[in-house]
């Protein structure tokens, strides 16, 4: 069993401390009130369960008679989902109940956070671990991240022993819950991850310090029979992490993993010439100023060095304060920022699929590797 309370077994460094937030302005609350809705996800959730029972209960028995199942067991069902997905997130919570213990949160702030970000993370939350960490995604990622991963050996060939001994720099901006830090670290390279979102990175630590092969379970899309082929596909439990992380990485060296937890654009304000390669996959669309996020990534590179991008075009915050930009204008600011580009390519690729949902999932990105000249 998995000692969490046990700091000696913390190998990669994550540092998530009300100081350590300080340090960075973050306030310790908002890290608090991350793990405090990750505890009472169960609570908070079984207004799902409430509302099918309430729904199938007015239903005329004329109409209940003719469905193949009793609503009964599928409200039930969607109970236990909801347990499975509450154990493993207090395991996560726990990590930081005793560190954040002395830190203030009124209950009028943590209400008012559940009706925000609370939903909305566990919404896509755990379907987008299954795309990082189970056997389901493994499809997804060989489209997704492997692309990335043969780009940057072309470059930077982790098979060259002379090469990776000297050691390879790679920055990862947006690991989400790690799985790129994982790959790039067990090939040899060292790795700085980037991740602005906490609550990303409070699954990440315990992922990465206290997860054993397939030891955690979660049913990710519990909250919606909308979009489904298969009752299955709703209640399925999926096994996760689908690799042995501690085994895997024992070789790798506790600084060969290193995290930042800001805004990208923030945390490397005037830093320069760090890194042989910067990776983003999926996560240029957040940057709230494409072209100081393009010439800041300039700026963190060794010359020569490559940014290895797959993404979409569109920009999330463009209703409020950001811009979307064409390939065809990004490229060119992106040449203007001191880049040549080596590759460009535009494939279509699966984000967050599940078998038996009829939702297709995919997106039209953008693939292109640029060197810093
Ligand atoms: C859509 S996810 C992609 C995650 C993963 N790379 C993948 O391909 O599945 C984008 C991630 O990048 C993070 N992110 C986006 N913009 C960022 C920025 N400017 N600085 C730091 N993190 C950022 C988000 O919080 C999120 O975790």
């Amino acid at each position: 069993m998995t000692d969490i309370n046990n700091k000696q077994e913390e190998k990669f460094d994550f540092d998530i401390t009300p100081d350590s937030c300080m340090k960075l302005n973050i306030a310790p609350a908002n890290i608090k009130l991350y793990y405090l809705a990750l505890l009472t996800y169960e609570q908070y959730h079984q207004y799902i369960p409430n509302k099918i029972e309430e729904n199938y209960k007015k239903l005329d028995q004329k109409y209940l008679s003719k469905l193949p199942f009793d609503y009964n067991e599928k409200v039930k069902k969607v109970r236990e989902g909801i347990k499975v997905n509450q154990a493993f997130l207090t395991k996560v919570a726990s990590l930081y109940v005793d560190k954040f213990r002395a830190v203030n949160v009124t209950n009028e702030q943590f209400q008012k956070y559940q009706t925000t970000e609370q939903a909305f993370i566990n919404k896509l939350f755990l379907q987008l671990l299954t795309r990082e960490w189970t056997e389901e995604g493994k499809e997804e990622r060989e489209k997704c991240l492997t692309p990335i991963i043969q780009e940057l050996k072309k470059y930077y060939d982790y098979e060259n022993k002379d090469l990776m001994q000297k050691g390879v720099n790679i920055l990862s901006i947006g690991f989400r819950f790690g799985r790129i830090l994982y790959e790039l670290a067990k090939l040899g390279y060292t790795v700085e991850g980037n991740e602005r979102n906490y609550q990303f990175v409070l699954i990440t630590n315990y992922l990465f310090n206290y997860s054993k092969k397939n030891g955690e379970c979660i049913c990710p899309r519990i909250r919606s029979f909308c979009s489904s082929f298969t009752e299955e596909s709703v209640t399925k439990k999926h096994y996760f992490p689908d690799v042995d992380i501690s085994n895997d990485l024992q070789n790798v060296k506790k600084d060969g993993i290193k995290i930042t937890k800001r805004f990208f654009e923030e945390e490397y304000q005037d830093k320069k010439d760090m890194f042989e390669a910067v990776i983003t996959a999926f996560s240029t669309d957040e940057a709230k100023n494409i072209i100081e996020f393009t010439e800041k990534v300039n700026n963190v590179l060794k010359k020569g060095g490559v940014w290895i991008n797959i993404g979409k075009l569109n920009n999330i915050f463009s209703n409020y304060g950001g811009f979307d930009l064409t390939w065809e204008e990004w490229k060119h600011v992106i040449l203007k920022s001191g880049f040549e580009i080596v590759r460009e390519e535009t494939p279509v690729l699966p984000y967050c699929k599940i078998e038996g949902q009829s939702s297709p999932h995919t997106l039209g990105t953008i693939f292109f590797t640029a060197k810093k000249i």
